[in-house]
């Protein structure tokens, strides 16, 4: 499984804004499948924040972890609808997604934001997935590597290491898309990533990195096999428990 064995993967779904109570049937399900079928990587559900603290009631005591979507920079106080860290934390999530491209575009986030996000995720006690990538348009004017190393320089908190911060390589053209770059593309990306997580952070060895974008059962074997992809952030594919068992299959062979 790539040339990083001594990192166990994480194959995470990002549920978006989809869900409603009915929902956590496919948890249910998902639940059954992976207690009887163990994959040799962890597992992570990131709902909308509405169904956490039930979704943690219908995983408990599973391998299945929790994580939200999102989580504000500060700790408490005057934020109209937002959710703070201490508050996923306290429904009993394990980790936040920051810095998805969906909410860079749709609010405006930078990465200052979602170094300041990570970072508070990390305080209580969460492991902050933080995401990167390129859009169409840098990618074919042959800036996809600058892109990355200004968002994961600006986005990284100071202080992070391998135990409190995950990184996602998303390409923004391959998200929902059905596109996927080539597999050496992926692997060009990911050593960049490598290289600049070592020459950052101590632990930058050890940090997983996880591609998203358009994976599928299809092309999961092949994605997850390429040099440093340590597992996987899923979306559309993530919304049923028998298309997400196809996806962990890459990590029971
Ligand atoms: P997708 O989304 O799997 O539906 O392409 C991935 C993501 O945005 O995390």
């Amino acid at each position: 499984m790539g040339d990083t064995p001594h990192i166990r993967p994480l194959v995470a779904g990002n549920w978006k804004m989809n869900g409603l109570r009915a929902s956590l049937e496919q948890l249910s399900a998902l639940k059954s499948i992976v207690q009887t079928d163990l994959p040799q990587c962890d597992v992570l559900i990131c709902p909308p924040f509405t169904l956490i603290s039930q979704a943690a009631i219908a995983l408990n005591g599973t391998v299945i972890a929790l994580g939200s979507q999102d989580c504000h920079a500060n700790t408490s106080g005057a934020h109209t609808g937002d959710v703070s860290a201490d508050m996923v934390a306290d429904m009993g999530a394990s980790y936040a997604i920051v810095g998805h491209s969906e909410r860079r575009a749709d609010h405006g986030e930078s990465s200052e934001l979602v170094s300041a996000k990570a970072q508070a995720a990390i305080g209580s006690g969460l492991t902050a997935i933080i995401c990167v990538g390129e859009t169409q348009q840098q990618r074919d004017a042959g800036e996809t590597l600058s892109v990355i190393e200004s968002q994961l320089k600006d986005s990284l908190p100071p202080r992070a290491n391998a135990g409190s911060v995950v990184i996602a390589y998303e390409p923004v053209w391959a998200i929902g898309t059905g596109l996927t770059p080539s597999a050496d593309d992926v692997a060009e990306v990911h050593a960049y990533i490598r290289g600049q997580l070592e020459s950052l952070m101590d632990t930058g060895s050890s940090v997983r990195i996880l591609y998203g974008g358009s994976v599928k059962a299809a092309n999961a074997g092949e994605l997850m096999d390429v040099a440093n992809v340590n597992g996987a952030l899923v979306g559309g594919a993530s919304l049923k428990a028998s298309d997400f068992n196809g996806i962990l299959d890459a990590y029971r062979r």
